[in-house]
């Protein structure tokens, strides 16, 4: 794992944004996991503006994102549909036919939804790269703690901690939500390479869990530790309780210096 240390959620954005371009531009036709919530909303409009610059072309990207709350319309304004729209895609060139996000409104089957979710993301030739987030529970999508290591897409009830954590973006916050569809953790851990980014003091427990503690289906990033090619892009905040924080300043000195293409 890479562990990389910045000063605040700006850097944290910028040095994401700077990792997801190079991959873009490296592989035009990329297919990208894409992540909702606070801490993504920078690496968004960093990814903006250098849309708007014209160095970076998303017209051949796909995306999957990770999760969607069950029983919210794409137009509900806490629909991770909406989030995204209005925080992304509006303002970059990816085509809305290679954009995937779990339909919230589906009654029903929700095993053979979630499975044709699963293949459309085998049939786009798997996910490059995926960004993720962490919830304060150690969370990775809705992935919530005691979600097996070996999870698919499927429908997810949310633990009382994110529901506290989201309830206040609804103007009436009994209209949270109590279920889910999330990628799995499985799913997650086949993506070629995932991006981890955490801002805040709030965060530093479950970023030190998940990469100094055990792997433990209580801490649903731990699983992250048996991935071959994940890195962790964290401010001062969200890293204050990791105990080798030197050591990895020295991995990253030596990765830059050996094999600096995988930060590129
Ligand atoms: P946040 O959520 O970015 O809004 O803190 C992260 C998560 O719950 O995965």
């Amino acid at each position: 794992m890479l562990v990389v240390l910045k000063k605040d959620y700006d850097e944290v954005s910028r040095e994401a944004a700077r990792m997801v371009a190079g991959a873009v531009r490296g592989k035009p036709e990329i297919v990208l996991g894409l992540a909702t919530g606070s801490t993504p909303l920078g690496l968004y409009q960093e990814l903006i503006a250098l849309h708007r610059a014209g160095t970076l072309d998303f017209s051949r990207a796909t995306s999957f994102n990770l999760d969607e709350y069950l029983g919210l319309d794409h137009s509900h304004p806490q629909s991770f549909h909406h989030f995204m729209e209005t925080n992304f895609f509006q303002h970059v060139n990816i085509s809305r036919r290679h954009v995937h996000i779990p339909d919230g409104t589906i009654q029903g089957d929700y095993d053979s939804y979630c499975a044709g979710y699963e293949q459309s993301i085998k049939s786009a030739g798997g996910i490059d790269l995926q960004i993720l987030g962490i919830g304060r529970n150690g969370h990775i999508g809705f992935n919530e703690p005691t979600s097996s290591l070996a999870s698919r897409t499927r429908l997810k009830a949310l633990s009382r901690e994110t529901s506290e954590d989201n309830r206040h973006f609804f103007s009436d916050p009994s209209a949270m939500p109590k279920c889910a569809i999330t990628m799995g953790i499985g799913t997650i851990l086949d993506s070629r390479r995932v991006l981890l980014m955490a801002s805040g003091r709030s965060k530093a427990a479950a970023v030190a869990k998940a990469i100094e503690g055990p792997i433990t289906s209580s801490v649903s990033a731990s699983a992250l530790q048996m991935h071959p090619d994940v890195t962790f892009i964290l401010d001062e905040e969200a890293a204050y309780s990791l105990t080798q924080r030197d050591y990895y300043r020295h991995v990253l000195e030596m990765t830059q210096l050996f094999t600096p293409e995988r930060l590129s």
